[in-house]
């Protein structure tokens, strides 16, 4: 059963991302937040990261996912309303509801188009579960729907999705989740791991700048997007893609660096930017388990389980709502 989630709020995302360029192009160091990667160019390509040969956090995950599902279905009992944030295609759901009997699946993604569109093929693999999809930006509150408000929960976070906030915004998120699944419940979350010795940094770094350049074009769609849906003049040959690893900051960031000097307008605004000046894209956090879980116990979780692959790259852990328990 699928009932589609309501109409997408256009009007508001489009000046969203107006402001975004505009505030964000006007700082010292450029900046475009990470967020607005994700129209439906940047969703396809993203999609195709995912197939990349370098790009390992997605096979990884879905390993352990196949690998353990049933040990954490095992660990949290049937009759759930699994929760997932940020659900995208719903790719690994199956791995978990297949071992789960969940009583529900709530996919929340900001888009709808690809929302629906997933939950749908989900509702053909799973004729009998009840899906409900939710139309919102998990980083911002928003409400589960009335039919689960009696079920117990289930969060489920994949993808290393987390990684792309800072370490207190990370924070705000996870306890913000712990808020909306309430006490009784759990949160199933996949994060890539910090270089070590099953991960060099050229793996890392490899995996955001692949040979083919689908990640180059991924950051470049945010030019090409300015240029789309802002009147923007940026000539987009004029960039360059790069990815590195900031071992300081424990980040893999991404930049778009100008290759000459450069001017553009986007949104009425005239800007200008000098050969080897850069907009900050993104940040992909790698932290350690021993990060993670110091994590985990800041934002009302506690750490049950934790799986992950023989290399150490990626994790896959069980938390469960601390129930605002006594600390000594
Ligand atoms: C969505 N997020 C977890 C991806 C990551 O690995 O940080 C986004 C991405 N950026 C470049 N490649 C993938």
């Amino acid at each position: 059963m699928f009932e589609p989630a309501g109409p997408v709020a256009a009007d508001c995302a489009a000046n969203a991302f107006e402001l975004a360029v505009r505030t964000g192009l006007a700082q010292p160091q450029k900046i475009i937040p990470a967020r607005y990667f994700y129209d439906e160019a940047g969703s396809q390509l993203f999609e195709a990261i995912t197939q990349l040969p370098e790009y390992y956090p997605t096979r990884t995950e879905t390993a352990i996912l196949a690998d353990h599902g049933a040990a954490i279905a095992a660990a949290i009992g049937p009759g759930r309303a699994l929760v997932e944030f940020g659900s995208g295609s719903s790719a690994k759901t199956p791995l978990l509801l297949r071992p789960l009997h969940a009583a529900a699946y709530v996919p929340v993604d900001i888009s709808g188009a690809y929302l629906n569109q997933s939950a749908a093929a989900l509702g053909l693999q799973f004729p009998d579960l009840a899906i409900l999809p939710v139309l919102a930006d998990f980083t911002q509150a928003f409400a589960l729907p009335a039919a689960v408000a009696a079920l117990p929960r289930l969060g489920f976070f994949p993808g290393s999705t987390l990684g792309n906030l800072a370490p207190g915004a990370a924070i705000d998120l996870l306890r913000g989740f712990a808020q909306l699944l309430g006490p009784d419940s759990w949160l199933v979350i996949g994060t890539d791991l910090a270089p070590g010795p099953g991960k060099s940094v050229a793996v890392l770094e490899a995996a955001y700048d692949d040979a083919a350049g689908v990640t180059a074009a991924f950051n470049c769609n945010l030019l090409h997007r300015i240029n789309r849906e802002l009147g923007g003049t940026v000539r987009v040959a004029h960039f360059a893609h790069s990815a590195v690893w900031n071992a300081d900051l424990g980040r893999i960031e991404m930049h778009l660096v100008a290759r000459c000097d450069t001017d553009f307008t986007a949104a009425g605004q005239a800007f200008t930017m000098a050969a080897g000046e850069t907009i900050h894209t993104e940040n992909s956090y790698k932290w350690t388990l021993a990060d993670t879980r110091l994590m985990a116990q800041a934002s009302g979780w506690t750490p049950a389980h934790t799986w992950t692959d023989g290399a150490g790259c990626f994790a896959v852990q069980l938390w469960r709502h601390n129930c605002g328990a006594m600390q000594p």
